[in-house]
């Protein structure tokens, strides 16, 4: 599938003030990594290597200082700005040109996935090139997200967008795979009355036609908030338990680069190198030093 990757890393962090007055959010730390290396490892590990990174005017430069041209990882990164906060599905009008008719799959720079089989089920996703795939994950406190509201049969009746009384306890995650008429269907969708172009309005539009499906994300995967002080501290030390315990990195690009065999194994030696000082260099001089 020469599906594209885009990440939407813009917003105004206001929940998270005073901290990202001064940073972006999706470059806050999640223990021992910039944020948004989380949500880019996903795509990788979904196989996607066309990334365009969608950022606010002021934040572009710190995003580019950060991932480059994304060679580093045998990607193409591609920055796109977004003026002001206007909704999730502006995202696809943005990137149309970028897209150039490819489907494309949107993850939200400021989510973290974990579980074991997600390679798995981003190919299935993947593999279904008419319609769209989101994904439906049980959380305690649904009326934050957008939330399913499924019929009697299991299907989908609508998804509504942070209702006060939460049809189920499914929230929809930021992970958006959709065919290439994205961009158009976006350009059909009108502001709501917060003013924003809503992902909830163009996935109704998907789900109008019978071609959205939503995959239940099941209780063995980890989708981790970053939208409070607390859960930002709770999603770093759910990385740190995890990586401390397994001796593993959760979400490192030039891991997945490496597996996936975008680059060679002398690029990620270069690579542990820059990183020597610390543990992130010291994991990667061990898979350089692994037997094939
Ligand atoms: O995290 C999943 C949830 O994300 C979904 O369940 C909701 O349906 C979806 O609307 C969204 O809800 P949020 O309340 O998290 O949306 P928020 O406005 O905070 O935006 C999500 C991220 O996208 C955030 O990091 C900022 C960024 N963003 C947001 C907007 C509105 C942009 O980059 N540009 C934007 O225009």
């Amino acid at each position: 599938m020469n599906r594209k990757g885009i990440i939407l890393a813009g917003g105004t962090g206001s929940r998270l003030w005073p901290i990202t007055l001064g940073v972006s959010k999706q470059l806050l730390p999640i223990h021992d990594k910039p944020m948004i290396y989380y949500p880019l490892s996903v795509l990788m590990l979904g196989g996607i290597r066309e990334v365009a990174i969608i950022t606010t005017p002021e934040d572009q430069a710190q995003f580019q200082r950060l991932l480059g041209d994304g060679a580093q990882w045998g990607l193409q990164l591609t920055y796109i700005i977004q003026p002001s906060p206007d909704g999730l599905a502006q995202a696809y009008l943005l990137a149309r040109d970028f897209l150039n008719g490819a489907p494309s799959v949107l993850v939200l720079g400021d989510n973290i996935f974990f579980g074991h089989g997600l390679p798995e089920m981003l190919a299935q996703a993947d593999a279904k090139a008419q319609g769209g795939t989101v994904f439906g994950y049980r959380v305690a406190d649904p009326e934050r997200y957008g939330v399913v509201d499924f019929d009697a049969n299991g299907q989908v009746r609508a998804i509504i967008e942070k209702p006060a009384k939460p049809p189920s306890n499914y929230a929809v995650t930021g992970l958006y795979y959709l065919d290439a008429r994205a961009p158009d269907l976006a350009a059909q969708v009108k502001p709501s009355p917060r003013g924003e172009l809503e992902i909830a309005d163009l996935l109704e539009i998907y789900r109008a036609e019978g071609s959205l499906n939503v995959e239940r994300m099941g209780r063995g995967y980890a989708w981790l908030d970053t939208g409070t002080h607390g859960s930002l501290l709770d999603a770093g030390n759910f990385v740190r338990t995890l990586e401390n315990r397994q001796g593993l990195q959760v979400g490192c690009p030039d891991e997945i680069a490496y597996r996936q065999g975008w680059i060679s194994r002398d690029n990620l030696a270069v690579r542990a190198k820059i990183y020597a000082k610390n543990d992130y260099g010291r994991y990667l001089a061990a898979i350089v030093a692994e037997r094939v």
